[in-house]
């Protein structure tokens, strides 16, 4: 299989101290897993005005990363949505995957995912099944307490290998995706 590009994009405003930085840095954990080459651009302070083109065409599949600001990505993902829509529908996005990172205290976060799914996806990218996350600090809490029966049911750091194993197989054009854990005991039992 040959090896594959990825570009991980950071709309985050915390760069590469935030929050986001970490689920970017667990996920280069286990990219290291696959023949892959990964460049991290951290879009507040990386001007990707003058190579942009390049390194669209450079990658084979992209990770989009981002904290959630008043229940929106940040501003730098924002400019680089207006940036990219240049390149719409153009050979340097058209089929290729993306998998989505998302940060947050509480609320937002899967509204943000889903939006930005939809633009990626409309832009011409593709989204593999399972791509997409988002981790917040209640879920973070959440499961470090011991009588967490739920624990499925949220969102964890170790569903990233998941993530990176279904953005890479989208990449080698393979189909053998797979599914986070799933709570399937009773989904309406009473929590309150
Ligand atoms: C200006 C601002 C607005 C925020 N708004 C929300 C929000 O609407 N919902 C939420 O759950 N967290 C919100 N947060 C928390 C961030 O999403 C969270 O800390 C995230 O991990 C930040 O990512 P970063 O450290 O990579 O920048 C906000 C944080 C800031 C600084």
């Amino acid at each position: 299989m040959k090896k594959k590009n990825i570009l991980i994009l950071n709309g985050s405003l915390g760069a590469d101290s935030g929050n986001t930085s970490v689920l970017i840095e667990r996920a280069q954990a286990n990219l290291s897993k696959f023949e892959t080459e990964v460049q991290v651009i951290h879009l507040v302070k990386d001007d990707l005005k003058y190579n942009l083109e390049d390194k669209l065409n450079w990658a084979d599949a992209f990770i989009f990363t981002s904290g959630t600001y008043w229940d929106s990505w940040g501003s730098p993902m924002q400019l680089f949505l207006e940036t990219l829509t240049e390149f719409e529908g153009s050979t340097c996005l058209l089929f290729k995957p993306a998998a989505i990172l998302i940060s947050m205290h509480s609320v937002g976060g899967k509204s943000v995912l889903s939006r930005l799914q939809g633009i990626l996806n409309t832009m011409g990218l593709l989204i593999p099944p399972m791509s997409g996350f988002v981790y917040a600090l209640t879920s973070h809490l959440a499961l470090d307490s011991k009588n967490n029966s739920f624990h499925d049911d949220f969102w964890s750091l170790e569903d990233l290998e998941i993530i990176i194993h279904n953005l890479v197989t989208a990449a080698n054009k393979q189909q053998n995706f797979k599914s986070w854990p799933i709570d399937h005991k009773d989904p309406k039992r009473r929590w309150l």
